[in-house]
Formats: structure tokens, C-alpha cells, sequence
């Protein structure tokens, strides 16, 4: 009985000592500023993150694969990434604080950087689903696909509510309206944050606070020039729903409000975020986004960035993501400590540390770190769910409910007798299917290992049905004239972040997909123009001459369901979760204004 409480009591302690914390007094200066610092593993050793304390580190978009190697599943499937993880976490536990490691990621559709993970559509086909049951159930897949590596922390889901579709970032948004937004969001943390056997559950993450889909021409990382209503109208509701779901952290956005940096806020993340919305949890600065911040002129750079880190700190940022400048950070960061032990400017009020690092320990708590099996264990644990038959049916399911037909001028899409012709190297790679943030940070072009195509579920027909099927990427082949339907899939190449702006002739076609439809309207046939891409195009007049358009936005790795819809004329569920935009001024419009002709309403969806 004695001993029980006693082995009880050492454990309290222990636990408060390490991840309680109530107690800071016990940590160095040192040991604190390295629970706050998020490097990327690329640019940290495991023996660095135990010598410096480091309290959590990411690794950034892509594989583990070494630049022209082949992402294939022995260097960058989850055993690989668990083994990877594992070496950090376990040589962390040999710091002077022994406090546990956060390991975090961007599983943003599925365990994108994770070779044969299931890959679901990206938000803005989420959106056009409606389903909240199933984006509980994505969102599921994708944290036991996670833990299956270790990995504790995800920077999902991204709470934009897109308002111009210039931005690169559009697909990561599930909808230009805020409720509809918000209900996804709290879907998509419910099923997350799942607590699976003994308390083991995957942290999420709101981002980005707050404003990242409202700048000005769709700028990525611009300035959302609006009013403070307008702001909490149309930008704040998602977090509220964010927040009612648990989420323990939140990150700062690039953008700017009314030319103030986010990073700098201190109204909006302090005043509002912590204070007002109640916002509990630690928030996380984006990649460097401290970098960000204006300065006044004439100082040397490291005065630039101690200014740029004190002016963080005390806006509310808890966590920095430092990528590669983490040393320079910790190091700068002491002397804004002692700046403010001396009454020097800048400084760093300790107290102000303190609740940082508190914040942290709290997210390891809630997490129960201290408790955690080691990521070898959870792969063996996990490793069964990983792009499970259930998982790959799911996606599947998701992609074709995220279609939108949008025109059919046809009484069957295709017969089950049709000889079909497919066209457009869209159809057959999946990269593109995929997206931005699949294998690497801006997706791939080729194929992603494991994945089925729109092309796979149109030939997989011919085994049940009468079909004959032929594909070329280009047009010039002659059968083409006697086919009886053409599916033309044309649509964006991938793209991530500002890489994706079109800001200045916005969203379209390239020069090529539109000479290919004209090429294919030529040939006779009816044609079905299937879109692939991650917002509204602005379509060129041609557009209207098909038989039959569908939206399949970025589909992931089975982008063969559509197949079902096309030749089994399973019924479309998908509406448009944005209005779609008949003319470049249209935009930055969105379904509450009035007076705007369409191509295609919010909500539109045969
Ligand atoms: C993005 C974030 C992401 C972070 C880490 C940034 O560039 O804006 O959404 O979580 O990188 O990869
Ligand atoms: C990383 C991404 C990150 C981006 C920011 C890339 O190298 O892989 O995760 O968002 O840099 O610029």
C-alpha cells in the first residue's frame, strides 16, 4: 500500500518535472527556449535536438528519398518514416530535461509525403461533397495512417475560406462560405483527434489565423485589406467550430491584415484568439513566418531578427517554426532574455517564455508523450489500417462523390457497349490527380506508387461490360473519329502555396488542353470534358460545346471511381462548394453577391 503510493507519488512527479509542469523553475533558460523551437529535420541531427532541447521539429513537404531518387516504399514507406521518427524521439529523451519530442507533418489529404498512403481529394472536393460523416471518417484514416509513423502533430486541416480563386491555395480551402467551412473543419478534428487504444490520438491544427483566403488579388501571403467585422464574418467562424472540437494548436498565418503582418498581431492572436475566442493551446508560427515581419531600417541582421522574434513572442506565438535558423534563434533569443534581465529593448519578458513553454508542456501532456509506445511500436501497432482495403475504399468513395457534373447534354454518359476514347495524359498520370502536397511539396507529375487512374476505373469496366477502350495522350489518331464518345481530361499540373497564383489572367487552360479541345470537338463524337484541378477554371467558349463537364477538382489516388459515374451511371452527389466564375472580374466574387451572372452557382451540381 505504501510502496503503491509512494511509486504513485514519484510518478506525479516525474510527470510534473517533465510534461505537468506547473513547476518551471526547474528548466534552464536553455531547456525552455528549446521546447518553443521547431526545426525541420533535414537541417537537425537527433543529437542536436537532444543537446538543445528542442521541443518539437517537422518535416517539411516531401519524401525521404534523396532528390531524382524514387520515392519507392522501402526508403519512404511508413516503416521507413517510423524508423526515421523513432531516432529522433528516442536519442530526445537523453536531453537534460528528458521531455519528450513532438513530431509534426503536413497530412493534409491523407499521409501525403508517405509512399503508397491513401490519398484523399483535397478539401475543395470535400467541400462539394457535403458529407460530414464521411470527412469524419477521412480524417480517421488519415490519423491512424499517421500514427502508424510515430508522428504525433498534423498541420491540418487548413480553415480558409477561399474568396479568389487566383490564389494557389484555393483547393485547400473546402468552400468560399464560412458555415459551410466551419462544419467541415469540426468534422474533419472529430474524427482526427479519435482516441484509439490507451489514449493514443494525433493533435490537429487550424490554420492559418487568420485571413490567409481573403488578400487582396488572391496574393498568397498578401494582405487582406477588409474590416475588422468583415474579418470576423467571413474568416473567424471556422475557428470557433475549431475550438469547439478541442483543437490544442493553431497556427499563424503569411498574410497580413490591413498591412500588419499576422506573425506581429498581438490584437488578433492574443486579444482575440487567446483572450476572446478562449483558445487555450499554443500557437505555431508558419514556415520563417517570422522573417516576415517589417523592421525599422538601419539594423544589422541579427538586431533584424532579435526585433522580428521579440515582436512575436509578444503578439503570442508559442512555437517557432525555424526551419533552418534554429540555432540562430535559440541563440538571439537568450539575449532578448537578458536584454529584459538589463531593461535593453528589444527583450523577451521570461514570464511571457514561461507561458509558451507551458503551452507546450500542456500539448505533451494532453498527448500523454511521457506514456507514449516509441513509433516502432505504433508502426506495429497502426501499420494494418495503413492504405488498408477499408482506407483505399473510402478514398474512393470520397473521389466520386466529389464530382460535380455540371453539364450533360447526353441520355447515358457512357453506354455499356460504347467504343470510348480516351484522351488527355490527365486521364492516365495520377500526380496530377493528386495535386499539390502528394510525395513532394508541390506534387508530381508522373505517377504516385499505388494509385488508381480515372483511366484504371474506365478500362477496369471492360471486364463487365461491352466497352472498348483506347487512350492517347494527344489526338492524333484516327480512331478517335470512329469512337463513340470521347472523355477529354484536361486541367492544371500541380502546384502548392504561391506557386499556384494566377494572378494575373487567373485560373485557365493552358494554351495546349485548349488546342486538344478543339481538336476533339473537330473529330465529330460527343465529347465529355472531365476537369482536373483545384478551383473553378475560367473556361474558354469552347468549353460549352461538349456533350457532357464534369469537375473532378484533385481526386487523389483513386481517381478511378469516377469510372462508376461515367459507365455505371451511379448517380452524382457532388455540388459546387464555390460559384464558378464566367469572367475574370468575377473572381473574387462569392454566391452572397448580388447581380452576378454565374457560369455555374454555389451549390449548382446535376
Ligand atoms: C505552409 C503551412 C505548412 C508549413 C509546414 C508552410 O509553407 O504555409 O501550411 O504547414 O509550411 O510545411
Ligand atoms: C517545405 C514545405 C514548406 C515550404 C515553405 C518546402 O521546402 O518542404 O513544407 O511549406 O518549403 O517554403
Amino acid at each position: 500500500m505504501l510502496k503503491n503510493l509512494f511509486s504513485f507519488l514519484i510518478t506525479v512527479l516525474l510527470f510534473s518535472a517533465h510534461v505537468g509542469a506547473q513547476d518551471l523553475s526547474q528548466l534552464s533558460i536553455e531547456e525552455k527556449l528549446g521546447q518553443v523551437t521547431q526545426p525541420d529535420v533535414r537541417w537537425i541531427t537527433p543529437e542536436q535536438v537532444r543537446d538543445f532541447n528542442i521541443g518539437s521539429v517537422l518535416r517539411g513537404g516531401g519524401t525521404l528519398a534523396q532528390p531524382g531518387e524514387l520515392p519507392s516504399e522501402s526508403i519512404n514507406g511508413p516503416l521507413a518514416w517510423a524508423q526515421l521518427v523513432q531516432r529522433y524521439k528516442v536519442i530526445a529523451l537523453q536531453s537534460s530535461s528528458k521531455i519528450p519530442l513532438l513530431f509534426a507533418i503536413d497530412a493534409v489529404h491523407g499521409h501525403n509525403n508517405v509512399t503508397g498512403a491513401t490519398l484523399f481529394p483535397h478539401n475543395i472536393g470535400l467541400g462539394a461533397t457535403r458529407d460530414l460523416v464521411l470527412m469524419e471518417q477521412i480524417a480517421k484514416a488519415t490519423a491512424l495512417e499517421v500514427l502508424a509513423t510515430g508522428i504525433d502533430w498534423n498541420f491540418a486541416p487548413t480553415l480558409a475560406v477561399a474568396r479568389n480563386e487566383r490564389w494557389g491555395r484555393t483547393y485547400e480551402s473546402f468552400s468560399e462560405e464560412p458555415s459551410l467551412v466551419s462544419q467541415m473543419g469540426f468534422a474533419y478534428l472529430t474524427g482526427l483527434q479519435t482516441s484509439f487504444e490507451q489514449n493514443i490520438w494525433l493533435a490537429g491544427t487550424a490554420k492559418h489565423w487568420i485571413g490567409d483566403g481573403g488578400t487582396t488579388n488572391g496574393i498568397d501571403q498578401g494582405d487582406t485589406e477588409m474590416s475588422l467585422a468583415e474579418l470576423r464574418k467571413i474568416h473567424l467562424p471556422p475557428y470557433l467550430e475549431a475550438i469547439r472540437a478541442g483543437v490544442p494548436t493553431v497556427m499563424a498565418s503569411f498574410n497580413s491584415w490591413n498591412g500588419k503582418k499576422l506573425h506581429e498581431h498581438k490584437f488578433l492572436i492574443t486579444d482575440v484568439l487567446k483572450t476572446e475566442l478562449k483558445f487555450e493551446g499554443l500557437v505555431v508560427s508558419d514556415w520563417n513566418g517570422i522573417d516576415q515581419i517589417s523592421t525599422p531600417p538601419g539594423l544589422s541582421p541579427d538586431e533584424k531578427y532579435m526585433f522580428q522574434i521579440a515582436k512575436a513572442f509578444d503578439a503570442g506565438v508559442d512555437v517557432f517554426m525555424v526551419p533552418e535558423n534554429w540555432e540562430k534563434f535559440i541563440g538571439l533569443s537568450k539575449r532578448l532574455v537578458e536584454n529584459f534581465e538589463a531593461k535593453r529593448t528589444p527583450s523577451l519578458d521570461p514570464t511571457r517564455l514561461d507561458d509558451a513553454v507551458r503551452r507546450v508542456l500542456a500539448l505533451k501532456a494532453k498527448l500523454n508523450l511521457e506514456r507514449r509506445p516509441l513509433p516502432l511500436e505504433l508502426y506495429s501497432r497502426f501499420s494494418k489500417h495503413f492504405a488498408s482495403p477499408a482506407h483505399r475504399d473510402l478514398a474512393a468513395r470520397a473521389s466520386g462523390q466529389s464530382a460535380v457534373l455540371l453539364e450533360n447534354k447526353l441520355s447515358k454518359l457512357i453506354a455499356p457497349s460504347d467504343r470510348v476514347h480516351v484522351v488527355g495524359e490527365k486521364a492516365h498520370l495520377t500526380g496530377p490527380q493528386a495535386g499539390g502536397w502528394s510525395l513532394e511539396w508541390q506534387g508530381v507529375k508522373g505517377h504516385i506508387p499505388g494509385s488508381e487512374s480515372i483511366l484504371d476505373g474506365i478500362k477496369s469496366k471492360t471486364s463487365t461490360h461491352n466497352l472498348r477502350v483506347d487512350y492517347t495522350p494527344q489526338i492524333y489518331s484516327p480512331q478517335l473519329i470512329q469512337a463513340d464518345k470521347i472523355v477529354l481530361v484536361l486541367g492544371e499540373d500541380p502546384y502548392a502555396e504561391g506557386q499556384g497564383d494566377r494572378t494575373e489572367n487567373g485560373p485557365r487552360l493552358s494554351v495546349q488542353d485548349e488546342a486538344l479541345l478543339d481538336e476533339a470537338l473537330a473529330m465529330g463524337p460527343p465529347v465529355i470534358l472531365v476537369l482536373i484541378s483545384g478551383r473553378p477554371l475560367l473556361l474558354p467558349e469552347a468549353a460549352s460545346r461538349a456533350s457532357a463537364l464534369i469537375s473532378y477538382w484533385l481526386p487523389g489516388t483513386m481517381g478511378s471511381a469516377l469510372a462508376d459515374y461515367l459507365v455505371d451511371e451511379k448517380k452524382f452527389s457532388g455540388r459546387l462548394s464555390f460559384s464558378w466564375p464566367r469572367s475574370k472580374d468575377q473572381l473574387n466574387g462569392d454566391f452572397r453577391d448580388v447581380g452576378i451572372e454565374w457560369l455555374f452557382p454555389f451549390g449548382f451540381g446535376l
